[in-house]
């Protein structure tokens, strides 16, 4: 949802940019772009719409990364960058930031949205500077600029800019009236401030969206608050709030390896993270569920934190989990699970329609937040909003460095490792194997399930990892599957119970990367409306697992069937011979529990998206119109 960069140091700031700028690929891909101070002290702008390899295209080979990635020359140099993820305007070159305002003077960069930006450009026009994009984002150049012409003191002019501004914003500014500073804020957007040192031992800063942009270079990092402004120097980092208050500085060091960005021999990260979703399981289980006899460790971080946490546990009446996208999804699963397994209550809400009503929420509800990024803009309000109301909250997320980690009263990390591709895969399964692992240690301390249900589900998840190889091991029937219905127009999934959730992923799936139009329904649903849309073009793609609910989805499939649709049967069980012809293509997967068994049914969804994807030739890691964090509403 648009990423930025800004840097300071005696590197040249180009290559070093767009180097960081290629690990914040993930939040946009519209367009991408620079601006630096050249040794005349001349702004430099080079941008191009489309993904950040057009904006390498167009450098002059001066600035390309080969041979020029980390010289050190003497000189200081400044820079910005952006990747976009278009909001206001067209993704197109025009509109690509950064921005300058009307005299070349100033360059800024922006991820999030001004919501005045409407007044701002009709009193800035009035006032005669002329615009030249549809962005909300030029507003805050021109208005900069404006500021500048009486006040001399850039910092001043920068306050009395965001006092201006309403709206979300992680912004980095150069001027070229002040060639040695840097300005950087922060409201409702993430930003964090890498403190390095070049090999020749001058201080460099990297200003980034992400810490991910920045490990290459350090690890000792300042994450800039909502409502904070740094001014960064040679001399170091002065951070104030609105108010030109100054804060003093927290330096963290961070253990996070450099991001290796590599598909290890995959055409895509998407089936690479597929495939990593073994290793992911047993990560996410090791240290916290080591045998069936022991009770689950959850938060793996101090026995401190988890005694506190255990005990906040014993007290909650109801648990509303909250995400957005596949998270929702993930949540959706641990509802089921939890509700049954601990008999208490428990809500699933999408963060963004969750914020704009007034949720009854209170200190008897345990609220989970779930994001792999830890970042998304409506999960992180809902976060917020229920810490007010007095809930306790649990954060989910992949992100241990995240906004929402920071917030969050306890963070159960999911231990996904670093995920590429938009399409999430391995985050979903890492997501529903924690809340799986709280939904244990629940009933474990609440004593809310027989001690032999627990423990053969314990040792069934133990065994779980296993069981996704032997998935991944037979992709050829959902390689043919694609082929065959890679051009249907529509897809259905259906699926019950448990696996209901499953039904809306997969046709998640399907729709953020092939673009075809896919639904989830529960088996039930299908009779209430969707069997209209029902006809011999129409690919339905059930879930079927040994349990409860099985001979209801069966049913369900004769009724699809009855309406000409091409059955397709994901099942974990043997389907009795004579109900085989109801299906056109069947394929087996290994059993398991039923309360468990989204963690296998899901890996065939994933893998039939993605070869359909691919098939029909698709941007399978970077689906058009997409991103992967969304810090906008
Ligand atoms: C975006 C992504 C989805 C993701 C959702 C929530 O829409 O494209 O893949 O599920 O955001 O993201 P989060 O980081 O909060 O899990």
């Amino acid at each position: 949802m648009c990423g930025i960069v800004g840097y300071l140091g005696h590197k040249s700031p180009v290559p070093l940019i767009v180097d960081s700028l290629r690990h914040l690929e993930y939040r946009g891909y519209d367009s991408a772009g620079v601006a630096y101070l050249d040794n005349e002290n001349l702004l430099q702008v080079y941008k191009a719409s489309g993904k950040l390899m057009n904006l390498e295209n167009i450098l002059p080979a001066s600035l390309q990364i080969r041979g020029n990635g980390n010289v050190s020359n003497g000189a200081q140099h400044i820079g910005i960058g952006h990747i976009r993820w278009a909001t206001h305007g067209a993704a197109n070159d025009v509109n690509a930031h950064p921005h300058t305002g009307s005299r070349n003077e100033i360059a800024l960069v922006h991820n999030g949205i001004i919501e005045n930006f409407y007044e701002l450009r009709q009193e800035l026009q009035c006032k005669g500077h002329t615009f030249l994009s549809e962005t909300d984002t030029e507003s805050v150049v021109q208005l900069l600029e404006h500021l500048s012409q009486d006040e001399p003191d850039f910092c001043k002019v920068v306050l009395k800019a965001l006092d201006k501004l309403q709206g979300a914003y992680a912004l980095n500014v150069i001027s070229k009236k002040h060639p040695n500073k840097l300005y950087a804020a922060r409201n409702q957007a993430p930003l964090v401030i890498g403190v390095g040192q070049d090999a020749n031992g001058h201080p460099e800063y990297i200003v980034a969206s992400d810490a991910v942009a920045i490990v290459q270079h350090t690890n000792r990092l300042i994450y800039l608050k909502d409502g904070e402004i740094a001014e960064i120097s040679e001399q170091g980092v002065r951070i104030m709030n609105l108010k030109g208050d100054l804060v003093e500085p927290v330096i963290e060091t961070i253990s996070t390896d450099p991001l290796t960005i590599d598909k290890k021999g995959y055409k895509h990260f998407m089936l690479k993270e597929i495939y990593e979703q073994p290793d992911v399981v047993r990560n996410s289980l090791s240290g916290r569920l080591q045998s069936v006899h022991q009770p689950i460790w959850l938060l793996g971080n101090t026995p401190q934190a988890e005694e506190t946490f255990n005990r906040e546990l014993q007290d909650i009446g109801r648990i509303v989990i909250i995400g957005c996208g596949t998270s929702y999804n993930a949540g959706m699963v641990g509802k089921y699970f939890i509700e049954e397994l601990v008999q208490i209550p428990v809500e699933v809400e999408a963060a963004g329609e969750f914020r704009y009503r007034n949720p009854f929420i209170n200190n008897k509800d345990l609220v989970i937040t779930m994001s792999q990024s830890g970042e998304t803009a409506d999960t992180l309000a809902a976060l917020r909003l229920s810490r007010q109301k007095g809930a306790k909250v649990l954060t989910l997320t992949n992100r241990e460095d995240s906004t929402m980690a920071r917030e969050a009263d306890f963070v159960m990390p999911v231990r996904a490792g670093v995920e590429v591709s938009v399409a999430a895969t391995k985050s979903f399964t890492a997501q529903v194997t924690a809340l799986y692992l709280l939904g244990l240690a629940l009933a474990e301390k609440r004593k809310a399930s027989h001690p032999e249900q627990l423990e053969a589900l314990k040792s069934d998840l133990l065994k779980i990892p296993a069981r996704i190889e032997t998935v991944l091991h037979n992709t050829e029937p959902l390689q043919a599957m694609a082929r065959k219905y890679g051009h249907a127009r529509d897809v259905l999934f259906i699926a019950r119970g448990v696996n209901f959730p499953v039904a809306m992923e997969g046709a998640l799936k399907l729709k953020e990367i092939s673009y075809i139009h896919a639904e989830g329904y529960s088996g039930s649903e299908l009779k209430h409306g969707p069997i209209a849309m029902l006809d011999s073009n129409i690919p339905v793609i059930s879930v079927l697992t040994k349990g409860p609910v099985f001979e209801k989805m069966i049913s369900n499939c004769q009724e699809a069937k009855a309406r000409e649709a091409r059955c397709i049967a994901i099942s974990n069980t043997p389907i009795p011979k004579e109900l085989q012809t109801t299906f056109e293509d069947i394929l087996e997967i290994p059993e398991c529990m039923e309360p468990l068994s989204p963690l296998l049914t899901t890996i065939p969804l994933q893998l039939l998206a993605y070869y359909m994807a691919e098939f029909l030739g698709k941007d399978v890691d970077q689906p058009r119109n997409l991103a992967k964090s969304v810090t906008v509403e």
